[in-house]
């Protein structure tokens, strides 16, 4: 894709928060930093808006906990059309992590995740928002 250039001005102390950012999350410049930024907002507006993206629910579990997995599945079946992988590791001998790669409408990806984080047993999970363009 073509890269156009076009003149920003900021405040000074905006372009210091700007710098420090660049700096904290390593970007290589700023337009790196401004472009980040501007694709984050795009993406929490898709997300607002019940638009089509993609993401990942993490899950960290105990595969000990009792019913745990059957539920889990059961919600997956559930939902099957918005998943398009499962990534199971075993961490240790007691710890699970899954990544379940989604993608669909907002509301029913959040739907999915919050079905499956609220599973007794579940000890940690997280729905990574991302975007499909
Ligand atoms: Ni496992």
């Amino acid at each position: 894709m073509q890269v156009k250039r076009f003149g920003v001005s900021l405040e000074e102390d905006i372009l210091k928060s700007l710098d420090k950012y660049v700096k904290q999350k390593q970007f290589p410049n700023r337009s790196q930093a401004i472009r980040h930024l501007i694709r984050k907002n795009i993406v929490e507006e898709q997300w607002k808006g019940n638009n089509i993206v993609a993401g990942a629910v993490v899950l960290v579990y105990d595969h000990h906990k009792r019913e745990l997995q059957t539920k889990s599945t059961r919600v997956q079946h559930d939902f099957h059309n918005l998943i398009l992988s499962i990534q199971h590791v075993h961490l240790d001998h007691d710890n699970c992590l899954e990544t379940i790669a989604v993608k669909g409408k907002a509301k029913e990806l959040i739907k999915l995740a919050n079905s499956l984080i609220a599973i007794k047993g579940i000890k940690h999970g997280k729905l990574v928002m991302s975007t499909i363009i």
